[in-house]
């Protein structure tokens, strides 16, 4: 067991709870595990373990705030440093600072800063366990991407017995250890088209459309978060992503967002085609400013590469290929058409008659064809769990593929 922490580098919370006795035991698993471990503490905390027993396992200092004798513990490099972070024990407190943000300590701050999964191990009495602030805040940190470690059920140091006792270490151990292992997307390589495209009429107008790119967004952040490494490339779009796994390429154009796309398709498993492309350009840009005269302005328009129908032409086998249609009329026919046509292994079909769905909407109601003939439906969602959803479906699909 635990083989998969080594060369891990965790990051263990520790809060101010009588459990807090049990994360000398949990630090010396990781450390024979073969995982790095740093340790922060609250202050709190230090009243029931001490830094010494801590750091001396640990191998490593322990922090204890944000400010240690005039110099800054820089908690933003701690939390880019980590694959994980585990918070244990978790208490009430802290569960409620970490699910607002109250960042008054050096594990708040570092939580938030940190850019890996995030595990919480809570430790409380019974009745606080059963308070609905505590399970509402619970609720919360888990829709965040947050990983409870469930309590176990016993004699409380209250005295009483009931559920809120801290999973034992080696309980930890094991649910890191085994949430580590390779998922279906390590080591796939993802291609995401996302935005809108801007197509210049001059140096200062263009003709552009009203996708945001979150949805395409959300998608690549779901591919990551899974292990994969994601190349996204986004038209001009107000949003940014940040994360490990994500190499972020800015287009402008279709032109741009093809010639990108077509380099990276060779190395792609998994294509994902989310990009509001527009289907017409500008024959020719002008190279000033055009002037206003009397009478009507033309603009001649030629069509642009259609991305999605010429990967489709160059898709392997081994290729996985997702396509994305936003219809007003005769939504299912077209979208499966669009399915043949481009040689998608499945297609998302947003309608615009859906309230709630669509461009600039932070929800999105989705229906997805495959290419076996199978329809899903899905409900109105946040835009996240529908990327989560979507990412769900490509694995079953291509676990079924083999
Ligand atoms: N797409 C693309 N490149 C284009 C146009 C579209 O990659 N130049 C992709 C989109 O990202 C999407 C899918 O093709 O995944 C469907 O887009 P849509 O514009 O609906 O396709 P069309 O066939 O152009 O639709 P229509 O016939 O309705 O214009």
């Amino acid at each position: 067991m635990g083989m998969h922490l080594a060369g891990k580098k965790i990051i263990l919370g520790i809060c101010g709870s009588i459990a807090a006795y049990k994360a000398a035991s949990l630090v010396r698993l990781f450390i024979k595990g073969g995982a790095q471990v740093h340790v922060l503490m609250t202050p709190a905390a230090t009243k029931f373990i001490s830094p010494l027993t801590l750091s001396t396992l640990s191998k490593n200092p322990v922090h204890t705030s944000v400010v240690d004798d005039d110099s800054w513990n820089n908690h933003v490099e701690l939390g880019l440093w980590a694959d994980f972070m585990v918070v244990a024990p978790a208490t009430a407190t802290t569960l409620a600072k970490m699910r607002l943000g109250l960042c008054d300590n050096i594990i708040v701050a570092t939580y938030l800063s940190a850019k890996c999964p995030v595990y919480f191990a809570p430790a409380m009495d019974l009745d606080m366990w059963k308070h609905p602030s505590t399970q509402e805040n619970i609720q919360k940190l888990q829709s965040y991407g947050n990983k409870m470690i469930p309590v176990g059920h016993g004699e409380l140091a209250s005295g009483l017995v009931g559920e809120g006792r801290m999973a034992e270490p080696e309980d930890i151990f094991n649910f890191v250890s085994g949430a580590t292992e390779k998922s279906f997307f390590t080591g796939k390589n993802v291609l995401i088209t996302a935005g809108p495209t801007y197509e210049a009429i001059d140096p200062v107008r263009f003709i552009g459309n009203r996708s945001t790119g979150k949805m395409g967004l959300e998608i690549a952040l779901s591919f990551a978060k899974k292990g994969a490494k994601v190349t996204l490339i986004l038209g001009p779009s107000v949003l940014d992503v940040d994360h490990p796994n994500i190499k972020l390429i800015r287009v402008q154009s279709a032109a741009d967002m093809a010639k990108h796309a077509v380099r990276s398709y060779k190395k792609a498993h998994i294509t994902v085609m989310a990009a509001a492309v527009a289907d017409y350009t500008p024959k020719t840009v002008a190279k000033q400013k055009i002037k206003k005269k009397g009478g009507a302005l033309k603009i001649e328009l030629e069509r642009t590469q259609d991305i999605a129908a010429k990967l489709g032409t160059l898709k392997s086998k081994k290729q996985f290929n997702v396509g994305f249609a936003l219809e007003t009329n005769n939504e299912a026919a077209s979208a499966k058409g669009k399915l043949v046509k481009k040689n998608f292994d499945m297609i998302v079909l947003n309608s615009l008659k859906d309230k709630g769905a669509g461009f600039a909407h932070d929800t999105n109601k989705v229906t997805i064809f495959d290419s076996k003939g199978k329809t899903h439906k899905f409900k109105l969602k946040s835009k996240k769990e529908v990327a989560n959803d979507i990412v769900q479906l490509v694995e079953q699909l291509m676990s079924a593929k083999k």
